[in-house]
């Protein structure tokens, strides 16, 4: 009899791991998607891996989400935890080129890696990236100054004075929303008409420029002192008309060193931002970030979803909402610098205080941050 018994949870078990479908994990159950995430300094980082997990599981998939902290070895035992509990896709928001050693791993273990929102940099192991076209992020950056500026009238015999601020150095990201705010605002410094205070990299390749005006790893601490310094430097002699701010995380932090400054009470310098967070949302509302950049972060993780199912298939991807970056001319975004990866791009949206409300309607918030913030 207990042969029998024996044989037969034998059976179910093989059978489990059998007909679990493509992938399934090591325990033979649902196919086990691990979700990495850089940080949760950023708020939107939380935002996005509530939402991965949310869609995988709408997919009947397995998933965990894990946050490391901005430290790159704390996200390489995550994702070597993933491995060894049989992942078959892992979707990365890495923390910097550091990364590429896991993903080594993941290629020899033949799991999907899916590059989420920044590049992985250095690395031949993964074919998908997806994010939103972060070079038309920085345009709207530029296009928010020209507009609260009124740059098209703005003349070199009355110039207008911005300082620039930029991304972390370790993240791709930050190259491509640089170029793209400086595609647009570059025509007015060459014209007179817009005068950089403080280091004015032409574009991100200007590398010793840039890095002086990058803010490592997005920390909003790095951005409120380097405002500080400049409030009391290279601007001590000017009124600041704007500042280009790269998210709104520092956004805020610029806007709080700026608000401690006496010259700029009841008239702050426009400035820039993006996510969408809550708090911006409330600051734009009440007038005074000028502007962010709405990325439906709940539509990158469907389609970022939608893009591990096809991988873990061996399907053609078809992502709704996303464009090819080499359809539209953009293929350098998928550039990691040793393969050129297929790059996904969803459409980024501008926020003024005239539609600050565009991400409420979308559901982009939670009841917690529409009450915490006023967002009525
Ligand atoms: C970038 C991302 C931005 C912003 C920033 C700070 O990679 O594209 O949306 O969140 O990181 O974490």
């Amino acid at each position: 009899m207990k042969k029998l018994l024996f044989a037969a949870v034998a059976v179910v078990l093989v059978a489990g791991t059998v007909f679990a479908g493509p992938g399934a994990d090591n325990k033979g159950g649902a196919t086990f998607v691990g979700i990495a995430m850089p940080e949760t300094h950023v708020l939107r980082w939380t935002k996005d891996g509530a939402s991965l997990k949310k869609f995988a599981e709408a997919k009947g998939f397995r998933a965990q989400d894990q946050y490391a902290n901005a430290d790159q070895n704390v996200q390489n035992t995550q994702i070597q935890n993933f491995l060894t509990q049989g992942a078959k896709a892992i979707i990365i928001g890495c923390v910097n080129d550091g990364v590429a050693a896991a993903v080594a791993d993941a290629a020899r273990d033949k799991v999907t890696v899916i590059a989420y929102d920044r590049i992985i940099p250095n690395s031949a192991d993964y074919d998908y990236y997806i994010t939103f076209n972060n070079f038309k992020v920085g345009q709207l950056q530029g296009q928010g100054i020209e507009r609260g500026l009124n740059l098209t009238s703005a003349t070199a015999a009355a110039p207008k004075y911005i300082t620039l601020f930029a991304g972390s150095p370790t993240d791709g990201n930050a190259f491509f929303f640089y170029d793209g705010a400086m595609s647009v605002l570059n025509p007015y410094v060459e014209s007179g008409a817009l005068i950089v205070v403080g280091p004015y990299p032409k574009t991100s390749k200007d590398t010793a420029n840039f890095q002086r005006i990058a803010t490592e790893n997005w920390q909003a601490a790095v951005a409120k002192t380097r405002m500080e310094n400049l409030l009391n430097g290279d601007a001590k002699d000017v009124t600041l008309d704007a500042v280009l701010a790269p998210n709104d995380t520092l956004a805020r932090a610029i806007i709080e060193a700026c608000k401690a400054d006496a010259k700029y009470a009841g008239k702050l310098p426009v400035v820039t931002g993006q996510d969408a967070e809550a708090a911006s949302a409330a600051s734009i509302k009440n007038g005074e970030q000028y502007m962010t950049v709405f990325k439906d972060t709940s539509k990158l993780a469907e389609a970022a979803i939608l893009l591990a199912e096809a991988a873990v298939k061996g399907t053609t991807p078809n992502i709704p909402g996303a464009v090819l970056a080499s359809s539209i001319g953009l293929e350098s975004i998928g550039d990691t610098g040793k393969k050129v990866v297929r790059a996904y791009l969803l459409d980024p949206v501008i926020i003024y205080r005239e539609n600050w409300k565009d991400p409420v309607n979308a559901g982009f918030y939670t009841q917690e941050e529409i009450n915490q913030n006023n967002l009525k």
